[in-house]
């Protein structure tokens, strides 16, 4: 585990299918700061069926994002918990330069901004998004042709049943990358402008390098902390 002084806050940005969740699990615990997703807390309200996972629906079913001000809203629940006091690592927020400026407001100033960008072209994205699975249990993803379970729909590690997410169908997957290069880009460009805080990083690698080249943009901001 690294030894932070200061909150620590990793967020993870690149298209639907980089490989966004798959690393934040491990960073998650090598770095002991918990891993939050917007797009599973979303999921979370949808199964439940609250008020905010009615309305969250269509738009997550439409390959839509959700308006900025429900998600700053379920986010600042979120990280006000105990458990985000030494940090967190964000994945799919921000998705707008709205929301980037937005949790530019809220952090801390003294803490550490780490963002790295899952770099990969769209044509490797569809192929291995309507491949995935989850485990419903431990929310563990898989793959069916890159990284499948030991014995089909059912998890490794807590023998949970594997499922497939509704916004995985090829037609919204389409929609989720156009919205991802209209609306969310320019947040890159965002964190670009602030001096030493993006790192780019290749996603095509097999999970171990990415998973390395994770572990090094953060290092290397540790160092330079
Ligand atoms: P969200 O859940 O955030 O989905 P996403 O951004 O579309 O990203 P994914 O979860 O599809 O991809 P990932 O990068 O996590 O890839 P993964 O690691 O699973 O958002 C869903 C929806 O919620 C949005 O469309 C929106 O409606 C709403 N929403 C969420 N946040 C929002 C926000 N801030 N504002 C507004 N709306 C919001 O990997 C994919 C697959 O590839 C897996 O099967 C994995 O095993 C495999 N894989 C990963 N790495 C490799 C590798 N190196 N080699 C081979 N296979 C690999
Ligand atoms: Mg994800």
């Amino acid at each position: 585990m690294l030894a932070i002084e200061t909150p620590l806050i990793v967020i993870l940005l690149g298209p639907p299918g980089a490989g966004k969740g798959t690393h934040a699990a491990p960073l998650s615990q090598h770095l002991g700061v918990p891993h939050i997703s917007t797009g599973d807390l979303f999921r979370e309200h949808l199964r439940n069926k609250t008020p905010l996972g009615n309305v969250a629906r269509s738009f997550i079913d439409a390959g839509q994002l959700v308006p900025d001000h429900l998600v700053l809203e379920m986010l600042a629940d979120r990280v006000r918990q105990s458990d985000c006091a030494r940090g967190y690592i964000l994945d799919g927020f921000p998705r707008t330069v709205d929301q980037a400026e937005a949790l530019d407001k809220q952090i801390a100033e003294q803490s550490t901004v780490i963002a790295i960008n899952f770099d990969i072209p769209d044509r490797y994205l569809v192929e291995r998004i309507v491949s995935r699975q989850a485990c419903k249990q431990c929310g563990q993803l898989y793959n069916t042709q890159f990284a499948p379970p030991a014995q089909s729909g059912i998890c490794d590690h807590c023998a949970g049943s594997l499922y497939q997410r509704d916004d995985d169908k090829e037609e919204i997957i389409l929609k989720r990358l156009e919205v991802y290069h209209t609306q969310t880009k320019p947040v890159i460009e965002y964190y670009s402008q602030k001096q030493g805080m993006l790192h780019q990083i290749n996603a095509r690698g097999t999970k171990t390098q990415v998973f390395q080249d994770v572990l090094k943009a953060c290092e290397k901001t540790q160092v330079m902390a």
